[in-house]
């Protein structure tokens, strides 16, 4: 059995730095944010894992019935002996299209996160025994250096992550991805899509209230690595859909006037009551719009996979 290849190219220290640079930048700017990536510690991960379970929170469950559905067809197109991974968080998902690939020597799951990592690089080799797994805990919105496997090379980044970004982000990312393939080299993208309003407000504003937990877990995170005192019940949970940009924002509303002391980066941030926080854009997409991004990075649309409610879209674009 070959063994799990585990590389660390984030420092680590380094997440404590960037929480520190992201918080300051984002509670002195006007109107105030923090980025999504903060949601994410150990409660943060479980309250997502809880949202896909949301019957009001449809892009995982429409993701994996594309997969399922079409894993042979990604497969065959993109004869990929590597596949890279981005945020691989738990490679549930890309189990069918390992099942699929069966030309794979190398699997390459990045993330942050080492925990889940390990265990599901174990789980796939104790599968796998005849696949090599080179494990990245990296950050994929730094510069990342792949190792040298066979190619082609199929990159795959799932779930909609993509939405998380910026326009002006996601082309600096979709140019870096452009960067670590050769030509020939696919990226596999999931992307989420334009849809009715209430629907898509529905699914970042569930019944349950999981969503607003997952929210406000930001502030959790703040609290306990910067010695911040936010109170989270003095957040109300917004989702909106802004339909100029074609994104959600997630954002959280002061309920009363209040200063939130963080020691760490001696700094008192005061919020007027009503004051909102954008804590997440998620972007969906369209199909004219997702070939253009593409395209302006080098990589060229070739197929475009929906689930049967169109609701979400898996594209396959190959390196020119
Ligand atoms: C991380 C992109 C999959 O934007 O839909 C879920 C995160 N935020 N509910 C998304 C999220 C609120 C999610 N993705």
């Amino acid at each position: 059995m070959s063994p799990l290849h585990v590389t660390r190219t984030l420092p680590e220290d380094a997440t404590e730095a960037a929480l520190r640079a992201d918080v300051r930048r984002g509670l002195t700017d006007e109107p105030k944010w923090l980025p999504p990536k903060w949601f994410y510690d150990a409660r943060g991960s479980e309250l997502f894992d809880r949202i896909t379970e949301l019957p009001e929170y449809y892009p995982t469950r429409a993701e994996r019935e594309i997969l399922a559905a079409r894993s042979g067809e990604i497969a065959a197109a993109s004869r990929a002996r590597t596949l890279v991974e981005l945020g691989s968080g738990s490679s549930e998902k890309t189990r069918h299209l390992l099942d699929a690939l069966t030309s794979l020597i190398a699997y390459v799951p990045v993330d942050v996160s080492e925990s889940a990592l390990t265990r599901a690089g174990q789980a796939l080799i104790a599968e796998r025994p005849d696949l090599e797994v080179h494990a990245l805990i990296a950050d994929f919105t730094a510069p990342l250096v792949l190792p040298a496997t066979p190619g082609p090379r199929l990159l795959a980044f799932l779930g909609g992550t993509i939405g998380n970004l910026l326009p002006a982000e996601r082309a600096a990312f979709l140019a870096s991805v452009r960067a670590l393939l050769d030509p020939g080299d696919g990226l596999l993208l999931g992307t989420d899509l334009v849809k009715d309003e209430r629907v898509l407000v529905r699914a970042y504003d569930d019944a349950a209230g999981v969503t607003a937990a997952f929210d406000k877990n930001v502030l959790n995170v703040v609290n306990r690595e910067l010695g911040a005192d936010f109170d989270p019940d003095a957040f109300e949970h917004v989702a909106l859909w802004d339909a100029r940009h074609e994104w959600i924002e997630m954002r959280l509303r002061a309920r009363t006037a209040q200063t939130v002391k963080v020691p760490a980066l001696d700094l008192a941030v005061e919020f007027a009551a009503g004051e909102e926080l954008r804590t997440e854009v998620s972007a969906k997409f369209r199909k004219d719009g997702v070939g253009r991004e593409l395209a302006a990075a080098e990589l060229e649309l070739t197929h475009w996979w929906t689930d049967a409610q169109d609701r979400f879209a898996l594209s396959l674009s190959v390196a020119r």
